[in-house]
């Protein structure tokens, strides 16, 4: 058994499950960010979180699972030591045939509804990392890391 000492890090982390309605894009943004505003963020930081966090779960809602509002979409977020966030988005939709494809700028499978295909060039922007897994058939993946900067106490 290991005795607590100063470099045991505990990170702080949760979890939300909610129905693939377009108004929970919200909710999940919103509660993302009020998770995460305690490590004191610019605001910056935080626009871009909630950016990010917003358009995975908008794609969950929107390409895996459609007009179907029976879809759960989950949303973690743990922060890591050394003010390392790292937020996934998880849903069990369609997934994505041809993950390289859905990374390119201006791609969309939806064109018709006047989409621009920038969501996930928007995510790989506004944060440190990204990664896509996804099994067609079975859901998808979006696991983005973001190094907050340090704060300064004035
Ligand atoms: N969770 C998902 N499940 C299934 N397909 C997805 C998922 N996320 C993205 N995709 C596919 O990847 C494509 C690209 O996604 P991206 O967010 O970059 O663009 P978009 O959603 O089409 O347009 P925009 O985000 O600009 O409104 C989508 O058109 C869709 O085909
Ligand atoms: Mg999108």
């Amino acid at each position: 058994m290991s005795v607590n000492n100063e470099n045991d890090y505990i990170p702080n982390q949760m979890k939300l499950i909610f129905s693939s309605r377009s108004e929970n894009e919200s909710f999940a943004r919103v509660a993302v960010a009020a998770f995460i505003a305690p490590m004191d963020p610019t605001v910056e930081e935080l626009t871009e979180i909630k950016t990010a966090v917003s358009e995975a779960v908008s794609n969950s809602i929107i390409h895996a699972y459609g007009e179907n509002e029976n879809g759960m979409v989950t949303v973690e977020c743990i922060i890591e030591q050394d003010r390392r966030v790292v937020i996934s988005i998880v849903d069990n939709g369609i997934g994505i045939e041809d993950v390289e494809l859905a990374r390119e700028p201006l791609y969309t499978s939806k064109p018709e509804d006047e989409r621009s295909g920038m969501g996930f060039t928007v995510m790989e922007s506004f944060m440190d990392k990204l990664e896509v897994e996804s099994v067609p058939g079975n859901g998808t993946k979006v696991t983005m890391i973001k190094n907050l900067d340090l704060a300064y106490e004035f």
